[in-house]
């Protein structure tokens, strides 16, 4: 356990050669979704290959770099390219970036995905507030020997889809106009997409949207004590008739033209934020 301390303490290093900004808010962007990044003012960019002990993100449309600046008179910084379980890291690797962020002072984080809609009254390019998580990735990123200056060994993580959090981005959706979803967001391994009677089972269970990403931040979150707010974007709805084929192209494209409304909630959503 002291190589992860190790090695959050040399990234960290490595980021405050390059700025001095505490960051209020992390923000993690999903497939497709990293382009609110770009809407950062003041900001510095630091890629995972300049940051000392960092994995890369392989996966096309992951950039791989946390942007720090001013997003709506907020620090903040995010995590553009996040990487995948699908792709071979380990789960400890996949949550170093979130365990640098709150090493760097973050106080809440704001996850975002690219997720298949399970709940039927949902269509490509809804977006949906998380009020909760399943998962079926098969793996825990807190398996191991527990660092007690992180975290507790058994965290309580039934809570961690902040409700004060979720209240805020109703209302602020709302207020602009915005309609949104609410849902159970089911985690799983990927990179295959899911077999028809894994939809039904997980549309059985709860499951209103689901993907491969997200569950490991918010349990390392959890771990961490920082409040979360999730939401998905909904790419592709769940079809138990069709035999229409998936592809990743679609899931970016319906995340690409998603973006502009996605982005202006995430921005009044922060604009909002009491921190
Ligand atoms: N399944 C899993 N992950 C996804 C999907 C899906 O249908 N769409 C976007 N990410």
């Amino acid at each position: 356990m002291k190589e992860l301390k190790e090695k959050i303490t040399q990234a960290v290093d490595s980021i405050k050669i390059k700025t001095d900004l505490v960051p209020q808010i992390g923000l993690i962007l999903g497939s497709g979704l990293g382009v609110l990044a770009d809407e950062i003012v003041n900001k510095v960019s630091i890629k995972y290959s300049e940051i000392k002990g960092f994995p890369l993100s392989t996966v096309e449309g992951h950039v791989g770099a946390f942007v720090m600046g001013e997003l709506e008179g907020k620090i903040v910084i995010a995590q553009q390219g996040r990487l995948h379980y699908y792709e071979g890291y380990p789960m400890k690797d996949i949550t170093l970036p979130l365990r640098v962020m709150k090493a760097l002072g973050i106080k809440v984080l704001i996850v975002t995905n690219a997720a298949g809609g399970i709940n039927p009254e949902f269509k490509a390019g809804d977006l949906m507030i998380i009020t909760d998580h399943i998962n079926l990735m098969g793996h825990n990123p807190l398996i191991g020997v527990n660092d007690s200056t992180l975290g507790p060994r058994f965290p309580d993580i039934s809570q961690i889809y902040d409700r004060g959090l979720r209240e805020l981005a109703i209302k602020t959706a709302e207020k602009i106009g915005l309609s949104v979803r609410q849902g159970i967001y089911v985690a799983v391994s990927g990179p295959s997409y899911e077999t028809k009677a894994e939809l039904k089972f997980m549309h059985m269970i709860g499951g209103d949207s689901v993907g491969m990403s997200t569950a490991p931040e918010v349990i390392v979150a959890g771990h961490s004590s920082i409040p979360c707010l999730g939401i998905s974007c909904i790419t592709n709805c769940i079809d138990f008739i069709s035999n229409k084929k998936l592809t990743h192209e679609e899931v970016i494209e319906v995340g690409n033209a998603t973006v502009p409304k996605f982005s202006r909630l995430v921005k009044e959503i922060i604009k909002e934020m009491k921190i």
